[in-house]
């Protein structure tokens, strides 16, 4: 049993996570009209990262006996003006759901709900490690991104990126 408050967060927290999953296989199909490879392998790891989380949060409500809520999923609707649009619109999307688990862990905080707050821990570091990483996108595009032959080694780089499964077991 966990309380309403926490599942109705987590449950919204779901569909964030869903979305940003979605957001991410958008901003990896711009970069695929755009032939930058790498750049979009880059974003469809970042949609099986998501979709991860997402089902994460939804072992999490499920082990505790707790109903699991879908709902709509928003359509990603950004227009990319260039190609470091992406990058700084997934940054600023990153420190959304970085609010968003710290506002789940408040509520956990305050009705003494250290379980959760436990869970929580693993998504308080991983929020941190995926602003640091598509901050650090952001600043290497601004350093090489103007050079064609470095944004083709870049955009080689970006196309290694390997998919790791999340490190944390319910
Ligand atoms: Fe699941 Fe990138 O937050």
């Amino acid at each position: 049993m966990l309380d309403k408050k926490i599942v109705d967060l987590i449950n919204l927290q779901i569909n964030k996570e869903f979305y940003s999953s979605f957001l991410y296989m958008d901003m990896a199909n711009f970069y695929t009209d755009e032939s930058l490879n790498g750049f979009a392998n880059w974003f469809k790891i970042q949609t099986q990262e998501e979709y991860a989380h997402a089902m994460l949060f939804v072992d999490y409500l499920q082990l505790n006996g707790e109903k699991v809520v879908l709902d709509t999923i928003q359509k990603p609707a950004i227009e990319y003006k260039d190609y470091k649009h992406p990058l700084v619109a997934a940054y600023d999307h990153e420190l959304m759901v970085t609010r968003s688990i710290n506002d789940i862990y408040a509520a956990a905080f305050d009705i003494k709900d250290f379980k959760t707050m436990q869970f929580l821990d693993w998504f308080v570091k991983e929020q941190a490690e995926e602003e640091q990483n598509v901050d650090e996108m952001v600043k290497r595009y601004e350093l090489f991104g103007a050079d064609a032959r470095a944004l083709y080694m870049l955009d080689q780089e970006l196309g290694q990126r390997t998919y790791t499964p999340p490190t944390l077991t319910l």
